[in-house]
């Protein structure tokens, strides 16, 4: 895990367990190798542990994937110090009611980009090529090839919005694959971005400039008021 912040927990939380390491609770279901990690550093409370009942009152640190922490389930958190959220998007977590209450939240910047990104270039093939409508036309009869049709990719034009970590992964597999022209639009990068510049690409100024001229669009922007 690369987190952007960092809360060094065995300085600054206040639980300490008679093995002298901090409890984390984990609320949501993680792989096991994590978990295992975890408890190399933690002690780890798992939903299915008998003291994980009452996390809410007792838990200083939490760990979690899916699940929301909204302004009241913040407030029912009295001890919380820190949130580590797997995943880079924090959008589950009212960062409004965790600054009023000092508590750090600490994700993992393109720990998932990858996995992301390969199942882009899948569901793209698959909506491409109609493999779900043909499969399932296959299910109740033999499919006539003659009525399967499709779009390939090579050479299409692939917009992306948002050239962050996954962005800038799904345009490096679709250049590789396809060779595919890439427009790209992220108004927050600096210009020409170092960390995109090995990629071919032209620059779009506006969203609207993207819509017009690209085939394929594909989206990796933070969930914001904005977006
Ligand atoms: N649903 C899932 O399974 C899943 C998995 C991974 C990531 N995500 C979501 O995908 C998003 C992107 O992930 P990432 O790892 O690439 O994040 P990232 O932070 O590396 O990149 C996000 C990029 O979006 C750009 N951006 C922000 N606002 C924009 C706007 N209005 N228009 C254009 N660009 C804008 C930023 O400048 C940044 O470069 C995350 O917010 C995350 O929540 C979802």
């Amino acid at each position: 895990m690369t987190p952007t912040s960092t809360l060094d927990l065995h300085e600054s939380r206040p639980v300490i367990s008679g093995k002298g390491r901090p409890t984390v609770y984990c609320i949501d279901q993680f792989h096991p190798q994590a978990v295992e990690h975890a408890r190399t550093l933690f002690n780890v409370v798992l939903p299915s542990d008998s003291e994980f009942k009452d996390w809410r009152i007792n838990a200083t640190a939490i760990l979690m994937k899916s699940s929301w922490m909204r302004a009241e389930d913040i407030a029912s958190c009295p001890n919380l110090i820190a949130i580590g959220k797997q995943g880079v998007g924090i959008d589950k977590i009212d960062a409004k009611a965790c600054a009023e209450r000092s508590i750090k939240v600490i994700n993992t910047p393109g720990a998932n980009a990858r996995a992301v990104a390969e199942l882009v270039l899948a569901l793209a093939m698959s909506v491409a090529r109609e493999i779900r409508s043909i499969t399932q036309r296959q299910l109740d009869h033999p499919v006539n090839k003659e009525t399967c049709s499709g779009l390939t990719l090579y050479k299409k034009k692939i917009g992306v919005l948002g050239m962050g970590n996954i962005g800038r992964t799904v345009a490096e597999i679709f250049r590789g694959a396809f060779d595919a022209e890439v427009i790209a639009y992220d108004p927050f990068l600096p210009c020409p971005a170092d960390s995109w510049a090995h990629i071919p690409h032209e620059r779009a100024a506006t969203v609207e400039e993207v819509y017009t001229k690209c085939d394929i669009l594909t989206i990796y922007v933070p969930l914001t008021t904005e977006t």
